[in-house]
């Protein structure tokens, strides 16, 4: 059988997402395993998820500056992905802009989970912004990580209707039901070596 791709998870929150993915790669056939789940807080509910499943998680303290990560919090993260062989890096509520060596490092190599329909609200509180907006259908995105925020290359997006009695936590519920259908898929596409980055689009293979 084929070597697993070996996946890094960096959360900053729940770890729902983080969970749907730990969940996937128990079946035997899913082509990716979890090595280690990166949060920049041990407080963060993804940390107590980790140790349910048997996944080592490592804190990273990634400075003060909110959204933002220190150059040398950045080069820590590449070393412990690269110690542990760690072939693909997933964003699953990582309120962090990637840049440094993470980034350089992982360019193509690296998803994040979006709750809304690219390129509309980018950004925090994407729920609450669609829900403003007043948009008939939401949903989620899977994208390839670049410089900017919620910028980099599509790969996988699921639609939800926005119903009139919504709140955002109906909506937010909604979406997050699609994000741990869409997150496993596009992980498994990557591991599968059948997505292809041209230009702004990602192109899939059909499978075997
Ligand atoms: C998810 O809804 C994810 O899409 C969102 O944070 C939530 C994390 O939930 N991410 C972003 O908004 C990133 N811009 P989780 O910790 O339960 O996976």
């Amino acid at each position: 059988m084929k070597e697993k791709t070996g996946v890094a998870v960096l959360a900053s929150g729940r770890g729902s997402n983080f969970e749907a993915l730990a969940r996937a790669c128990l079946d035997s056939d899913y082509p990716a395993v979890i090595r280690v789940l990166i949060v920049d807080s041990r407080e963060a509910g993804a940390a107590a998820v980790a140790d349910s499943f048997g996944i080592e998680c490592v804190a990273v303290d990634c400075g003060a500056k909110k959204g933002s990560m220190s150059p040398e919090s950045s080069e820590r993260m590449a070393d412990v992905c690269a110690d542990r062989g760690v072939a693909l890096v997933c964003l699953a509520g990582f309120m962090r802009i990637v840049k440094g060596a993470l980034m350089t490092g992982y360019r193509g190599r690296m998803l994040n989970i979006h709750p809304a329909l690219l390129p509309g609200f980018r950004g925090l509180h994407a729920q609450e912004q669609a829900l403003a907006y007043g948009v008939r259908y939401s949903g989620c995105t899977v994208h390839f990580v670049d410089e900017g925020v919620d910028t980099g290359p599509i790969v996988i997006q699921r639609v939800v209707p926005v119903l009139d009695e919504d709140t955002v936590e109906s909506l937010s519920d909604r979406i997050l039901q699609e994000e741990h259908r869409a997150y496993p898929e596009a992980v498994r596409l990557w591991a599968e070596g059948r997505l292809r980055i041209d230009g702004r689009r990602v192109l899939i293979r059909e499978g075997e």
